[in-house]
């Protein structure tokens, strides 16, 4: 049986085109100079960003532990929305690498998403000396473990120039920012406005076998050159790579395919009786009650699903035809009765 794979959209093939692009790359050695295929890639990305700099990273994981050790000082708080990737996904890197004190704020203005007054008041005044200093806040979009939810240009301004006024660094993890850019229609560069960091994924959704690229100011990027050589990132001829990222770019007009198919999915799933919420982007969580009983029923039917809180995570990608969707349904239509759902508010719990 053929396997449909909605783990991640992290499982696609490179395609002949990226292939291709890799094997024919111009290449230079990037720590004694420039690569000149990854020095493409960094100009084209912080442009689409509308940023200086850029920095190519092997994973997306990277990105973001640099951006936290180049925005903070050992001891300093920084503020994420709950179940962010940086706070729970990354390992404590922000804590063990970039000596941040994490603080996780409740999905106050819908899930994934944060209030610019919540923000305003985690915080504070400024104290004595005694006190701990916040200094940075974290936004990811879109928000995976929220289903991947988006925040739109306006909110995202809102967020930003809150912390802005309060002298914190702002560190987008945008690993599926063109997913968000795709749902609502704003550019990556609204998106992006006034972040110091921006971290992309071109390994998610878009085909990539790896990488990610950091942007920010000239300077901000100088030093995350150095952080990524301290973090053994100092990839040589790298180009081989961002070549297959450049061919990865091209698919960000097809984006808007990858999100009908999760609502196609979602539509089928909550005509057979799941509580399912109409997806914003490529994620779809299906709450379940059994969460280890329905993988399995899910993995003996070639439906590969990766679990997340108390919901089977779905993501579509490039490599899911429009037919495996349909396929994906018929398999697990007999399963339903097996895997009755569980519902909190507007959406699964997390
Ligand atoms: C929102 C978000 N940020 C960062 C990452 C980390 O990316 P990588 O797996 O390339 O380290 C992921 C991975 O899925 C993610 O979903």
């Amino acid at each position: 049986m053929r396997r449909l794979d909605f783990r991640s959209d992290t499982v696609t093939q490179p395609t002949p085109e990226m292939r291709a692009a890799m094997a024919s790359a111009e290449v230079a050695d990037d720590v004694l100079e420039r690569d000149p295929t990854m020095d493409r890639l960094e100009r084209r990305v912080a442009e689409m960003l509308g940023m200086e700099a850029a920095l190519w990273v092997p994973t997306g994981c990277m990105a973001n532990g640099i951006a936290m050790m180049v925005h903070l000082e050992r001891g300093d708080r920084f503020l994420a929305p709950a179940a962010a990737h940086v706070l729970g996904s990354e390992l404590g890197t922000a804590a063990w690498l970039a000596g941040g004190m994490p603080e996780a704020l409740p999905w106050e203005a819908g899930p994934g998403k944060i209030a610019p007054l919540q923000v305003a008041k985690a915080i504070g005044n400024p104290g004595p000396y005694y006190v701990l200093k916040t200094k940075l806040l974290c936004l990811e979009n879109t928000h995976n473990f929220a289903g991947g939810t988006c925040l739109n240009a306006r909110e995202h301004r809102a967020l930003v120039e809150t912390a802005q006024a309060r002298n914190l660094k702002i560190h987008l993890d945008g690993a599926r920012i063109w997913h968000a850019s795709a749902t609502t229609g704003d550019s990556l560069a609204d998106l992006a406005w006034g972040a110091d960091t921006v971290s992309v994924c071109l390994s998610k959704g878009l085909g990539a076998p790896m990488g990610s690229v950091l942007s920010g100011s000239r300077d901000t990027i100088e030093k995350a050159r150095r952080v990524r050589k301290m973090l053994g990132g100092g990839v040589r001829q790298g180009g081989v790579m961002a070549a297959a990222g450049l061919v990865a770019l091209d698919y960000l007009p097809r984006i808007p395919e990858d999100h009908a198919k999760a609502q196609r999915l979602a539509s089928g799933l909550r005509g057979m009786g799941f509580q399912v919420a109409e997806p914003e982007t490529n994620i779809l969580l299906v709450p379940v009650i059994d969460i280890p009983l329905s993988l399995q029923l899910m993995e003996d039917a070639g439906v590969r699903v990766l679990p997340v809180g108390s919901a089977l995570r779905f993501i579509t990608h490039r490599d899911l035809k429009a037919d495996d969707i349909d396929e994906a349904l018929i398999r697990i239509q007999p399963l339903f009765t097996q895997m009755l759902t569980t519902w909190e508010g507007n959406r699964p719990m997390v």
